[in-house]
């Protein structure tokens, strides 16, 4: 494993975007409270994922929720993006969203089995690579390797709120187009789509919209990868059409009906799980393909999601 070159990063992100990753990396990654006191992390909480985990194999259940994490659901979301060219009507965007890879290797192999059948044309990771906040990546790494081998044409991917930045060269060494405030073109048939994607908005606080989108051209359609929902305001206000998250897991572990007890995400409760609209922003908040905290899910499968992008009229 090579050392972290932080002056290549430097060159590429700018010092300021590296300084403060990780800086916040050092000092917040596995904090509980979050700047704020209703601004709590459940993810960092280990002794209630521990109790959450003994009530559940207490109740007799807890076998049942573990079996749940294998049990893919492939969801068809169909967008109508204004200013699509012709060329890529009908194009594909396999989304894969939280896999805490180095968590559950049984989930991840259940994932590789699942999308084997699929079609599509680009394939996006909307971050949290890793089962912790913090500690060794390095395995979450090698699961992950074994996901991109089992997936065809471009991945492109931004980091979630487990993921450190020294997880960057481990993610580009196995081609995934790694996108820190930075934005990449997927081209078909002499047309192009912009692929956008933003650092951590979460815990890091290292998003940065602006430049994520910088010198695309007015007009031009553009998905924004950003891991968390939470950027929703800033990005219909900014003129995003369209934004892939994941994040909330659905709740991952949910009342019958689909109804999550916790989201940890500080959006409108509609905006937790699947498609929803705010102003002209079309979002997606999967599900995802992992857990967290506790190896269980009810009531909320895991998720593997084929945006079908759709020419539509443009807005007046
Ligand atoms: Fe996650």
């Amino acid at each position: 494993m090579r050392e972290f070159d932080i002056e290549k990063y430097v060159r590429r992100l700018g010092r300021f975007h590296v300084e403060q990753r990780l800086n916040m990396q050092a000092h917040h990654a596995a904090d509980i409270f979050g700047p704020g006191l209703v601004h709590i992390h459940i993810e960092n909480m280990l002794w209630l994922h521990f109790f959450i985990k003994r009530l559940l194999q207490v109740c007799g259940v807890y076998g049942l929720g573990r079996r749940n994490t294998g049990r893919f659901v492939v969801t068809h979301n169909a967008v109508a993006l204004p200013g699509l060219p012709a060329a890529l009507e009908g194009l594909t965007l396999l989304q894969l969203t939280d896999f805490h890879a180095d968590f559950s290797a049984t989930a991840m192999s259940a994932l590789i089995e699942a999308v084997r059948p699929l079609q599509w044309d680009a394939c996006v990771w909307t971050g949290d690579y890793r089962g912790l906040t913090h500690g060794p990546w390095e395995p979450a790494a090698a699961e992950l390797r074994r996901v991109r081998d089992a997936l065809h044409g471009p991945v492109y991917a931004v980091l979630g709120n487990h993921d450190p930045l020294e997880m960057a060269d481990a993610l580009e060494d196995m081609d995934v187009r790694l996108l820190l405030n930075e934005r990449a073109a997927f081209e078909r048939g002499g047309a192009r789509l912009w692929i956008a994607g933003v650092d951590d908005q979460h815990i890091f606080e290292t998003d940065n919209l602006e430049k994520a989108v910088d010198g695309i051209p007015a007009g031009e359609p553009v998905v924004l990868l950003a891991h968390s929902p939470e950027l929703y305001r800033k990005a219909a206000y900014g003129g995003i059409e369209l934004m892939l998250s994941g994040h909330t897991h659905g709740g991952q572990l949910c009342l019958p009906g689909g109804w999550p007890i916790l989201a940890n995400a500080r959006v409108p409760r509609r905006m937790t799980r699947g498609a929803w609209r705010f102003q002209q922003l079309q979002g997606y908040t999967s599900r995802g393909c992992g857990v967290s905290g506790v190896e269980c899910r009810y009531s909320c499968p895991p998720e593997i999601v084929l945006h079908h992008l759709h020419r539509a009229p443009e807005r007046l």
